[in-house]
């Protein structure tokens, strides 16, 4: 959009740059600039606007930018440029992720460099590698307290590593995802570390106070995010003499986006390490960038604008770059992460459905899909050229994020019924063969949250002690009744790391000082690769899962219909055990795929009336995509076996 004042402005900041934008390959960047220039304008001027150097923030903003632009490879800015050919190249059902601890997958940079290959075989084509940056060497929230955004940590290797895993990757095709912590830093940090020595100019990249009065005012309305080992939202610095906010853990000082030059540190940051080879970046935390005192602090309108400024920023230098929102969140929240639409106000590109993620876990535990269903048709539509990241673990623990009025909705009481999950998954209720672990306990909300691995939490490791051959078949039937799930849902399916070999809890963070008070770390693995060989003896559960993923995967990459075009119509079903949707083709609607699930522990019966009522689906010729085969039909219902699915074509 041309608008005089800000374009004369940005005129008047090229000449000042005196950088020359003369060479054919800037011409790109030059025409991407103006495009977004008005947007960025807007929104900066709007945080920033007040201030007497506004102007020179906003240069040093374009310089930035201008300067990762020059240091972008050739090779990622022919990708740029083919990719804004294809603006929905990443919609497509050929995804499939994978999200990894470096070290916990194989030691080092090096050494993930030679096990590609497992990726390739299973049918992975995406890799989130888990935070690398630097860190202090004792405790870092697993990575998430940087205290450089430019340096990989020792521990995972060199930058050089690094790029060489990224080519690796390139060269077959895949993706590499990379984190970015943007909503603070360690307290080891050299920013955090000057204004520990008294540098106003970097105290004011943070939140600072000299007193209990604005903290005070602040812990009114802000919640806590680990109450049990960092209780409260400030941490008294004894160096500084002063009060710092840190929201999450005491050593994570929250950032501070009022102060522009913060703004500025992190599109560079981002543009860094998109110029280092990422193809996606996950925005650590995003709900939570914005702060306000009288307000939670999350989800804020600001926290969105500032998203929207640096999604502008990025298409300007690296427009093929993509931003995933981590941001958990209430259902109708999260959505809100895509921005108001595909162009104006975008935000992220891709979002974690933890929305999906926590309602499949309420599914196995109450074995019925009352609220699955319920809370899946209150949700609003997402925007077009957005998709979701659909898991069902990840490093994190399980957040019973349910809008209350669903549960509500459906028969049960909020409280209730989210003691009754926990209680699931601690393995305490009669029945429950899960081992989960409460994680982070709230005194005074009584909120828990719960930590476990996908083996542990759907009871296979319980069955497996038990030496129970039934109880492991359930457990899983189970697994890949939830992967199913996320393969054909639409959006990019991440695996975490180990599910595809049913890597039970492992408790030996417990021995580890600096972890043992977070059980996040009870599922955070380090891949046995020994015992992986198993994935070829025939009929050991390493063998059955890793199969049955990768045949899934590998039927979900041949299947258009589950590309990600919003195309997906959730049906209604009375046997409250199943769940059903329909995924068409984007272009011909009618070559449509039935997904069909039972939670429950018996067959359930599916009436075709009852579907036909509202979709046509021709169940006289049906056969399931993966085993080729029919299921069990009869003239007006199909058998749907126990923790079973079908993806149906006709
Ligand atoms: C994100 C990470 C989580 C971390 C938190 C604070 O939510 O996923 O592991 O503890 O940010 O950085
Ligand atoms: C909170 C945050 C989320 C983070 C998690 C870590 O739920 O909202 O971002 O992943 O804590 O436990």
């Amino acid at each position: 959009m041309y608008e005089q004042k800000s374009h004369a402005l940005l005129n008047k900041i090229l000449i000042e740059l005196k950088q020359d934008f003369n060479d054919t390959e800037s011409q790109p960047f030059l025409t991407r600039l103006g495009a977004n220039f008005y947007s960025v304008y807007q929104l900066f001027i709007s945080f920033y606007g007040h201030r007497p150097d506004f102007e020179k923030q906003l240069k040093q903003l374009v310089s930035v930018m201008a300067q990762n632009h020059y240091e972008r490879s050739k090779s990622l800015r022919k990708s740029d440029l083919k990719r804004e050919q294809d603006p929905d190249w990443f919609l497509s059902q050929q995804w499939v992720g994978m999200a990894l601890y470096t070290d916990g997958f194989a030691e080092d940079l090096k050494g993930l460099n030679k096990r590609v290959d497992y990726f390739e075989e299973l049918g992975v084509n995406l890799v989130h590698l888990m935070p690398m940056m630097k860190c202090p060497e004792d405790a870092s929230d697993g990575g998430y307290a940087v205290s450089d955004f430019c340096e990989i940590d020792k521990r995972f290797g060199t930058i050089k590593d690094l790029q060489a895993v990224a080519k690796k990757l390139h060269k077959n095709g895949s993706l590499l995802t990379m984190d970015v912590v943007l909503n603070h830093t360690s307290d080891e940090h050299e920013w955090a570390r000057k204004a520990q020595q008294g540098e106003e100019k970097y105290q004011d990249y943070y939140y600072v106070y000299n007193d209990r009065d604005i903290p005070d005012q602040f812990e009114e309305s802000l919640l806590e995010i680990f109450p049990e080992n960092a209780p409260g939202n400030f941490t008294w610095d004894e160096s500084m003499g002063k009060w710092v906010m840190t929201v999450f853990n005491n050593y994570q000082w929250d950032l501070n986006y009022t102060n522009p030059a913060v703004f500025i540190e992190m599109v560079n940051v981002i543009l860094f390490w998109a110029n280092k080879g990422a193809d996606i970046l996950r925005l650590d935390a995003v709900a939570f960038l914005w702060k306000k005192i009288g307000s939670v602090s999350q989800n804020l309108e600001e926290a969105h604008q500032i998203l929207q400024l640096l999604k502008d920023c990025c298409q300007i230098t690296a427009p093929g770059v993509l931003f995933i929102a981590e941001a958990i969140v209430a259902p109708n929240e999260i959505i809100r992460y895509f921005g108001g639409d595909s162009v104006a106000e975008k935000e992220c590109d891709i979002a974690y459905n933890a929305t999906f993620m926590a309602l499949l876990w309420d599914a196995v535990a109450t074995k019925n899909t009352r609220l699955l269903n319920q809370s899946l048709k209150s949700l609003p539509a997402k925007p077009d050229q957005t998709t979701w990241l659909n898991y069902v673990r990840c490093h994190d623990d399980i957040g019973l994020g349910y809008d209350d009025k669903d549960i509500t909705a459906v028969g049960y009481e909020p409280k209730a019924h989210r003691e009754f999950l926990i209680d699931y998954y601690m393995g305490k209720f009669v029945g429950s063969t899960a081992r989960g672990l409460p994680f982070g306990y709230n005194e005074k909300t009584g909120d828990t949250r719960i930590s476990g691995s996908l083996a542990s939490l759907i009871g296979l490791e319980a069955a497996l002690l038990a030496e129970d051959k039934e109880a492991i078949d359930n457990a899983i039937k189970k697994t890949l009744l939830l992967y199913a799930m996320i393969l054909s849902y639409g959006g990019i399916p991440l695996l975490y790391y180990g599910d595809e070999l049913g890597t039970i809890n492992d408790s030996s963070y417990l021995q580890d000082p600096v972890k043992a008070e977070d059980n996040r770390w009870v599922h955070r693995p380090s891949i046995d690769w020994e015992n992986a060989e198993q994935r070829y003896v025939s009929g050991t559960v390493e063998n059955r899962l890793f199969n049955a993923i990768k045949k899934m995967i590998s039927v979900r990459k041949a299947t258009q219909a589950f590309a990600d075009f919003n195309n997906r119509d959730v049906l209604n079903v009375s046997n409250p055990n199943l769940f059903l949707f329909t995924r068409y083709e984007y272009q011909t609607p009618e070559v449509s795929i039935l997904v069909v699930a039972n939670f429950d522990d018996s067959p359930h019966h599916l009436y075709y009336e009852e579907i036909n009522n509202q979709i046509y689906f021709d169940f006289a010729n049906n056969k399931d995509l993966i085993t080729q085969e029919k299921p069990e039909m009869h003239e007006t219902y199909m058998v749907i076996p126990a923790n079973g699915f079908y993806w149906l074509e006709q």
